[in-house]
């Protein structure tokens, strides 16, 4: 079984400032960063440093051949990439003092992926391969109906959501990782249960992982409800703590982990995350997060449990 990850690559501008800047505000920036980033690219970045074998496709301009090497010396599978004429995608990432994020995204070459490429990188996976996408590159519903119908499992992180939610087949989706504002736009609810139930009647045969920041995660499946809280951290950037719970996530999957602990691995991974600067840099390995035991767990969501007690009921 292999893992291909389609998705983005980007350079990643980072703006360390006290408050995030507001419409018709000018504010100064207390440092700045470049860093390697993209969901694509990060995701990839985890799963591994999780300890398995990933295949990075999507798209880079003639500049971007410093994310490819940063790709390579991590050890992720690089022969999928396309060089394009159009500049590498970017981002511009205000950090504030609370370690939170407030993001812009060019896509520029991860905009152009075509039904071509699709083609040409998909031919070289089977029925039952992992693929993970995100929502950061172009041809999202083609890839995920072609993935489908070589019956490749798919995880699926839909960020950032798209305004046009219609044109995304989420029916086929394997595995669906959400935050709770993209779980409110998909399931038009704002409370917790009801964004669940929602999502669990309209995709019945997916996997829902909805990770809830300070308070947690949740998993929803056919048969099964978990929870898992976060670990005591100090928060210095959240920037790339989604791409490390679903990369990790994903690795423990494809080793066979049963949920509860892979939410675990993932919880500790991003936790980690959050604890240092940049996405990708401040990722750490399987080892890191093995030895991370003693970290205490807090803020284990409540609300499943009711969500589970009214199923019962
Ligand atoms: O999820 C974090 C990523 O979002 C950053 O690395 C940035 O490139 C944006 O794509």
């Amino acid at each position: 079984m292999k893992i291909l990850n389609f998705g983005s690559l980007n350079f990643d501008h980072v703006y360390q400032v006290d408050k995030m800047v507001q419409e018709g505000e000018t504010v100064s920036a207390d440092r700045y960063c470049r860093h390697f980033g993209g969901k694509g690219l990060n995701q990839s970045i985890a799963i591994a440093r999780a300890g398995a074998q990933v295949y990075q496709a999507g798209a880079i301009g003639q500049d971007g051949r410093d994310l490819v090497d940063y790709l390579k010396s991590c050890g992720v599978d690089t022969g999928y990439i396309s060089i394009l004429e159009e500049a590498s995608g970017h981002a511009l990432i205000q950090v504030d003092n609370q370690g939170q994020n407030g993001i812009i995204v060019f896509s520029g070459a991860n905009g152009l992926i075509s039904e071509d490429m699709i083609d040409r990188v998909l031919e070289h996976f089977s029925p039952g391969d992992y693929i993970t996408l995100q929502n950061e590159t172009s041809n999202i519903p083609v890839l995920l109906r072609k993935a489908y119908e070589k019956e490749m499992v798919i995880f699926f992180n839909p960020s950032p959501i798209p305004e046009d939610l219609k044109q995304i087949p989420f029916e086929l989706v394997d595995y669906l990782f959400i935050n709770k504002s993209e779980g409110a736009t998909l399931s038009g609810e704002k409370d917790l249960d009801k964004i669940l139930a929602v999502l669990m009647n309209k995709y019945p045969n997916c996997s829902i992982i909805l990770t809830l920041g300070s308070r947690g995660v949740c998993y929803v499946d056919k048969e099964n409800i978990y929870t898992h809280g976060i670990y005591d951290m100090p928060v210095v950037d959240t920037t790339g703590a989604g791409d490390t719970f679903c990369g990790f996530f994903i690795a423990c999957m494809s080793r066979g982990v049963p949920i509860p602990k892979a939410l675990e691995t993932a919880s500790k991974a991003s936790s980690i995350c959050i604890s240092r600067e940049g996405a990708a840099p401040s990722i750490p390995t399987i080892q890191e997060v093995e030895s991370w035991d003693l970290i205490p767990v807090k803020n284990r969501v409540e609300t499943v449990r009711r969500l589970a007690k009214a199923e019962n009921e």
